[in-house]
């Protein structure tokens, strides 16, 4: 192997929490674990022990194991803890995604074997050869612990000697979809945004953020239906929207609903946004995936829609600063992209106005429309 291979390889090396069904081979599997024992370890004892567990009752069993962990104290105490965007894929991970590898590597420490004080120390070295190896030959993987919190139910399951502790549980297997379109994993300073983070005070509430003008937060479905409906009904306001429709009463009421639902199942979306002064719902500013445009996906999009009557002022470009700042500080976005129809001019200004570049030009699949792709990378920190 080159070093550019070598480099390439330490670039792209993430954790995994998706895997297809598709089988890893035991060639594979020899390749990976024969890349973790040529690790350092203290006095050269190699302490380490890795229980290929394929059986799957056992995998299953570890996959219940790692979701009772998770729902019993992982969630409460990553919660506060984890950006939001981590939470949600950890979640995912704990509760079925790392299940569903075809193989699972319990990884142990021989406590007998290693010294106390070094025998963590040197299980690790291995560990990162694994998933570096994994990563070589294009198999997902991840170093996890939350398993190990019920560390007797392992032993139990996987029946290890007395001498054996298990340490972490490495999924192995190939990535979907969704998985593979994780970027690499990026240096970042605490800070990354500082630019667009000024003027946003967001409070200690997670899905409250307050502008100079605007508090932009979760909906309430019942108190917010009204004023929303009123906006949906606009012709103008609802020009470059979808097919340009408007919306009946009842319409707008199960989009509400579903704003909401995706707020729960995704930890983001499209905030309600009212006037801070007055307390009147305008319309919402937010975040969503642009699934109606599968050329740009995965990905995540910035949109926004204000009643015609509080156009003019710069709310969507505030907003739109505030709910930017949100991607990229509290989901770790690496990008957000924002469509607009041709001709609808004012919003491609905000996207400008936000710092967003443009991405492409192309067809909108389901009305035909022409539609301009804006783009904004993670502001590098400095
Ligand atoms: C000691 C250690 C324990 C970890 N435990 C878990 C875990 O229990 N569950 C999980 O989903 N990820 C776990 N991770 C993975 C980290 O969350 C992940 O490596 C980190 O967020 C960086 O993300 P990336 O690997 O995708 O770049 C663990 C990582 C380390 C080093």
């Amino acid at each position: 192997m080159t070093d550019a291979d070598f480099f390439s390889v330490v670039t792209r090396q993430r954790a995994c929490r998706a895997f297809s069904a598709e089988p890893v081979t035991d060639d594979d599997i020899a390749r990976v674990l024969d890349a973790a024992t040529r690790a350092p370890s203290a006095e050269n004892r190699q302490p380490w022990e890795f229980v290929v567990v394929r059986d799957p009752d056992i995998r299953a069993a570890i996959g219940d194991l790692t979701r009772r962990a998770w729902e019993a104290h992982g969630r409460a105490f990553s919660e506060t803890r984890l950006t939001l965007g981590m939470l949600a894929e950890v979640e995912r991970g704990a509760t079925g995604g790392i299940a569903a590898a075809p193989v699972q590597l319990v990884v142990c420490a021989d406590v007998e074997r290693g010294l106390e004080i070094t025998v963590a120390s040197s299980i690790f070295p291995a560990v990162q050869n694994l998933l570096l190896a994994a990563t070589a030959l294009g198999l997902g993987s991840a170093l996890t612990t939350l398993t190990t919190t019920f560390g007797k139910e392992l032993v139990a399951l996987v029946g290890l000697p007395k001498t054996v502790v298990p340490v972490a549980v490495v999924p192995l297997g190939w990535h979907t979809e969704v998985a593979r379109a994780a970027p690499p994993r990026a240096v970042r300073a605490a800070h990354a945004s500082r630019a667009l983070r000024a003027g946003v005070v967001a409070d200690a509430q997670p899905l409250r953020v307050e502008t100079d003008r605007l508090v932009l937060r979760r909906w309430d479905v019942d108190a917010d239906l009204d004023a929303y409906a009123a906006l949906c009904a606009e012709s103008r306001g609802m020009r470059y929207i979808g097919d340009g429709t408007t919306r009946t009463h009842e319409e707008s009421a199960a989009q509400l609903r579903s704003f909401e639902q995706t707020w729960t199942d995704r930890s983001f979306g499209l905030f309600a946004t009212e006037l801070k002064r007055t307390g009147e719902l305008i319309g919402f500013v937010g975040l969503a995936i642009p699934d109606f445009l599968p050329e740009i996906m995965p990905s995540v999009e910035i949109g926004w829609r204000l009643g015609r009557a509080h156009w003019g002022n710069g709310y969507a470009t505030e907003g739109a600063r505030a709910a930017l700042a949100y991607g990229f500080d509290r989901l770790d976005l690496d990008r957000i992209v924002s469509v607009h129809a041709v001709g609808n001019d004012p919003s491609g200004n905000v996207m400008q106005k936000i710092g967003m570049h443009l991405d492409r030009e192309t067809v909108h699949p389901r009305t035909g429309g022409t539609v301009r792709v804006y783009a904004i990378d993670r502001p590098v920190a400095h």
